[in-house]
């Protein structure tokens, strides 16, 4: 019998949720347990990954489950359960649904997990994010959303093939909003090997790889017609479970409640964190220059609006 492991609840199995479960396994991070609302569905998917173990040597539990008491104990709790856009569903529509959903699921499995670290997933980020931390009643360090962990793998990725070496020699940072229009990538502190992007790239090279890497959920989204990406965010996920379980100290971009940071007080907003077995352990303020200044100002804007909105639905 495997010693105790870490444990881990993933609410939501459906894409993004079983390609977090498989990273996390595969790494042999911590024992998983897959919640929703589907009944068999994630009974199957924690079956079929169980299966793998032998091949990929893992001796980790793996359940499935439409039972939040099974979550008990948690040390992370993934939020990631929601709905799609359909057709004829306008923008607040997924607003409403999806604020319904994460505040109702957070509060089963925090409950029964009071010590947890939350990583919220669903979209809109910035604004669920906000809602699971109202709805959890845990301090704001301990509930944080994924947004600049995705949004920046997908930057490095463009840059090292823009610039021909390889993902492990580009750093760069993602932060702002986690969407297409008010996510802020850093182009100006981008460094690859030590050296500045500006060196490797034309100024419109680096606009293209920016303008790419905004777009880059899109661009998934209309290659696959149906779904969105998960395999990223299935890994950028497994990142930040890294950090919290092994209180790694990662320097990681994601949606944190701020207190006067940046200026913006009562929001959570993509800004560059330190995460370990605290949660978000520090923000970093960094200084930007008047362009990115200007769209992360923008994005705090697009936050608040889209939050008010959930607010006067509710009211
Ligand atoms: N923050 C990010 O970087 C990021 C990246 C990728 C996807 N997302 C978002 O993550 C969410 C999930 O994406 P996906 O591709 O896995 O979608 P999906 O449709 O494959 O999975 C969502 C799952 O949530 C479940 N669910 C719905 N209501 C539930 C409830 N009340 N309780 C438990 N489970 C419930 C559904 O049954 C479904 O299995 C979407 O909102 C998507 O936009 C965010």
């Amino acid at each position: 019998m495997a010693a105790k492991q870490p444990k881990v609840s993933i609410i939501g199995a459906g894409n993004v949720g079983h390609s977090a479960a498989q990273w996390i396994v595969s790494h042999r991070l911590a024992d998983v347990v897959l919640v929703d609302v589907i009944e068999g569905m994630p009974q199957g998917k924690a079956l079929d990954l169980s299966q793998a173990g032998p091949i990929e040597g893992y001796d980790l539990a793996i359940t499935g489950t439409n039972n939040y008491d099974d979550t008990a104990g948690s040390d992370v709790l993934v939020i990631v359960a929601g709905v799609a856009r359909k057709p004829g569903m306008s923008r607040e529509d997924l607003l409403n649904t999806n604020a319904g959903i994460v505040a109702s699921v957070t509060k089963e499995a925090t409950r029964r997990s009071p010590h947890a670290c939350v990583i919220v997933v669903t979209n809109p980020l910035d604004v669920m994010v906000y809602l699971a931390y109202k709805a959890s009643g845990f301090p704001p360090e301990r509930v944080m959303g994924l947004s600049g962990a995705l949004d920046s793998t997908r930057f490095r990725t463009f840059i090292s093939r823009e610039v021909g070496v390889s993902v492990e020699d580009v750093s760069a940072q993602v932060i702002g909003a986690h969407s297409d229009t008010h996510m802020v990538p850093l182009a100006g502190s981008v460094s690859v090997g030590g050296i500045p992007l500006r060196l490797l790239l034309t100024p419109e090279r680096i606009a293209a790889v920016v303008e790419r890497t905004r777009r880059g959920g899109a661009e998934i989204v209309s290659l696959l017609k149906t779904g969105s990406a998960f395999f990223a965010p299935g890994a950028a996920i497994t990142t930040m479970v890294e950090a919290i379980l092994f209180d790694r100290k990662r320097l990681i971009p994601l949606s944190a409640y701020l207190t006067g940071q940046y200026g913006v007080r009562d929001l959570y907003v993509g800004v560059p964190a330190l995460l370990g077995r605290n949660g978000v352990e520090r923000i970093y303020e960094i200084p930007l220059d008047a362009s990115d200044r200007a769209a992360f100002e923008a994005a705090v804007q697009n936050i608040r609006e889209n939050l008010a909105l959930v607010h006067k639905a509710s009211a």
